[in-house]
This record gives C-alpha cells, sequence and structure tokens, in this order.
C-alpha cells in the first residue's frame, strides 16, 4: 500500500469514532442536493466507495441494497455499529474485490481527494460496473474545480450532470454508455 493510503487509512481509523459528530449535518446537507438531482436510488445495487461510517446507507434508509466498501475498518465498524451497515467490505478503491459489470450505482462522495491517482481509481469504477450503470461523486471544491472533475472523466463514460452542491464540494454524475460505439 502506498505512504499515502497508508496515512488516510490512519487518520481515519483513529478519527471513527467522531466522524459522524463532526460531519453529519455537513454531508447531510450534499446528501439532500444529491438527491433533488437524482432521485432514481430505488431498487439498484448501490455501491458506496469510501462509504466511511454509511451516512449515506443510513439517510438513503436503503441499507439492504448498498455495499458499503472502505479502506477503514475502524470507519466501517462505526457504521455496523450506529447506523446499521449490512455489507461492508473493508478494502482499497483501487483494487474492489467486486465482479466485473456487476455495479448499477457506484456512490463515491468526499474520497477522491484522497486517493493517489483518481484517474485511475475511476477507471476502476468503469470494470465493475454494468453497461449504462452511473457514478455519482463529489470531491472538495478547493481541490477539484468543476473543471477539474469535468477532466477525470475519460471516453468510457458519458457526463450526466456537473454542479456545485451548497456546502464544501462539487459534484459529478456520469454513465458507461449502454452500447460501445464502434
Ligand atoms: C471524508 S470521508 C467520506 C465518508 C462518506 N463517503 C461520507 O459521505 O460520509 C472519506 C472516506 O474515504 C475513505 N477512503 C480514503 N481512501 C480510500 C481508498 N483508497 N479506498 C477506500 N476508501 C478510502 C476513508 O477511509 C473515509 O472513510
Amino acid at each position: 500500500m502506498s505512504k499515502k493510503k497508508f496515512k488516510v487509512r490512519r487518520s481515519y481509523d483513529e478519527t471513527a469514532k467522531i466522524y459522524d459528530r463532526r460531519y453529519l449535518s455537513i454531508q447531510e446537507k450534499k446528501y439532500f442536493d444529491i438527491i433533488n438531482h437524482f432521485q432514481n436510488f430505488n431498487n439498484k445495487l448501490i455501491l458506496d466507495v469510501g462509504a466511511g461510517t454509511g451516512l449515506f446507507s443510513k439517510f438513503l434508509k436503503k441499507q439492504n441494497q448498498i455495499i458499503s466498501c472502505d479502506i477503514s475498518f475502524n470507519m466501517l465498524k462505526e457504521g455496523i455499529k450506529n447506523n446499521d451497515l449490512i455489507f461492508t467490505v473493508v478494502c482499497d478503491s483501487d483494487s474492489l474485490p467486486i465482479r466485473r459489470n456487476s455495479v448499477e450505482i457506484i456512490t463515491c462522495f468526499s474520497v477522491i481527494q484522497n486517493v493517489p491517482e483518481p484517474l485511475y481509481t475511476i477507471n476502476q469504477f468503469n470494470i465493475i460496473l454494468k453497461k449504462g450503470g452511473l457514478v455519482i461523486l463529489t470531491a472538495l471544491t478547493k481541490l477539484f474545480s468543476l473543471e477539474e472533475l469535468y477532466q477525470l472523466i475519460d471516453n468510457n463514460y458519458e457526463i450526466i450532470d456537473c454542479w456545485k452542491l451548497p456546502i464544501e464540494d462539487n459534484a459529478l454524475i456520469f454513465q458507461k454508455p449502454k452500447k460501445r460505439e464502434k
């Protein structure tokens, strides 16, 4: 594991117990706005990458259709204890132990600024997404302007929406094309 990932994991492992108290209201503002832009979460298998303590899963009240992945064991442990997470996987977003072409929606909120190579991570999502599958991603505005987020998306994907959230982050929705062009 790279030094950066090791440090990130250690830092979230150490602060897992206070994460919800510190960030619940901030993250919920983001989730409300995301739901206003995209309401079609029902009956879809969602992979929440960098799920942390599962605040989004709790917010959606759809724990049974969300797989929560995170590099920090302690963040997921808090999520199981406090936010009723059911399906959890401790793993790195750059090496997701998920079957190819199997996921309908990937959510990845406030994570991409922590990974060493965001472009690589986003390309890994492409492997496990079904055709027509969507990624809903947010990243800190101060590190990723809307233009910089756009630039992370190559022609493996189609951009559906890109906007500024009411607090901290910019958001992007993109899709793996339903059919590959020849
Ligand atoms: C700011 S928190 C966001 C948590 C959650 N998405 C939310 O909305 O509250 C970032 C999370 O990303 C996780 N993370 C960072 N790098 C990761 C990686 N390479 N693979 C998986 N998870 C990672 C951290 O452990 C942490 O739980």
